[in-house]
């Protein structure tokens, strides 16, 4: 009985933040991941609009995994992109784009 109250308490707060916790991961990702290269994380995607982000990142991101593959300075990216990891993060990087894509009007309260 108690156990059940916690797991639906838990499962009732989880849901209510978990679009601005995934956007959050996505900037946290962004700066790991990419910055690197791709200098700050709120000029480079705000340069994009909703649409734009969406084509590079729909069909697991091919897209803009061909834009690496092509680039000779993006091959340090690439054990990230064909690896493991990458394809589970694609949703977060989504949630963030697409909350601050430049016709949204979002701006990041930091960075
Ligand atoms: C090792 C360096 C490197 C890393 C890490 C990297 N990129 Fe890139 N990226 C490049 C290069 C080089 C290009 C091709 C040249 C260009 O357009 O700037 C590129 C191109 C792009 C483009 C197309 C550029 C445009 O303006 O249309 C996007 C979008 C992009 N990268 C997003 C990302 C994202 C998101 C990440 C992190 C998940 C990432 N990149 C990580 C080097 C990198």
């Amino acid at each position: 009985m108690k156990k059940s109250t916690f797991i639906l308490l838990s499962c009732i707060s989880l849901c209510s933040v978990e679009l601005s916790a995934s956007v959050y991961k996505g900037h946290g990702l962004f700066k790991n991941m990419c910055l690197e290269c791709h200098g700050k994380a709120l000029e480079f995607v705000i340069n994009k609009n909703t649409k734009q982000w969406n084509d590079l990142l729909k069909d697991n991101a091919s897209a803009l995994v061909l834009i690496h593959l092509k680039a000779p300075e993006a091959q340090k990216s690439l054990e990230y992109f064909k690896g493991e990891r990458f394809p589970k993060h694609i949703i977060h990087y989504k949630d963030f784009f697409s909350e601050y894509a430049s016709d949204t009007g979002n701006v990041p309260a930091c960075d």
